[in-house]
């Protein structure tokens, strides 16, 4: 990677899913890196606590992947959406998970409500809220839904709407 970056064939270099344990085997080489790129959404709140406390210590920033938990929090999910591939064997869309999931994304739609938002706005305003995220990937397997998440990043929730979401999260415990 530092060859690379010396090359100036890459000004940046990131890792994906490393949590506190791989990213202590890097030792200084942990200078090298600018972004983690992790699972990030009221629903999967991993790495957050000691894997965050370093990250922040060492200046890399987190890229937030499936920020909506792969739309459960996005809007309501039909039949045919439960049967997708990426959905059909996850975690979260299995029960207990799944109706626990379905109270947080109760909340998001309340706050939404409230501020004439859309659910994954709201959803997606929380996760560019949080310490240390510099921006989220949201997959997308339709053009015309990019308009809509696209403003999130101008959404700003009130702290009272934060709190309401980040204590329904809390209430979820994704299993590791
Ligand atoms: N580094 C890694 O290990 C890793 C792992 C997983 C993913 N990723 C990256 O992260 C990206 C995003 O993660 P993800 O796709 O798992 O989860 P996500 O972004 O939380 O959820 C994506 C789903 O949200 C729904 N959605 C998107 N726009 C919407 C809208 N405007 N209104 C309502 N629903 C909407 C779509 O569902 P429908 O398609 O059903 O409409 C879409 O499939 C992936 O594309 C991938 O590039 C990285």
């Amino acid at each position: 990677m530092n060859t690379l970056k010396e090359s100036r064939k890459a000004r940046l270099v990131g890792l994906s899913n490393f949590g506190w344990d791989d990213l202590s085997l890097l030792g200084k080489g942990i200078s090298s890196f600018a972004i983690n790129e992790v699972p990030y959404s009221l629903l999967d709140r991993r790495y957050e606590g000691k894997t965050l406390s370093l990250c922040l210590k060492s200046g890399i920033k987190y890229l937030a992947y499936s920020p909506t938990a792969l739309g459960l929090l996005a809007r309501e999910m039909k039949t045919a959406d439960l049967r997708y591939p990426a959905r059909k064997n996850h975690p979260l869309f299995q029960e207990p998970l799944f109706s626990q999931g379905l109270k947080v994304f109760q909340k998001v739609k309340e706050v939404a409500a409230e501020i004439n938002a859309k659910p994954i706005q709201v959803a997606l305003a929380w996760v560019l809220s949080r310490e240390n995220l510099l921006t989220a990937i949201v997959g997308s397997r339709n053009p015309a839904q990019l308009p809509e998440f696209a403003q999130a990043g101008d959404l700003q929730l009130s702290q009272q709407h934060l709190d309401v979401l980040t204590n329904a999260g809390n209430a979820f415990k994704m299993p590791i």
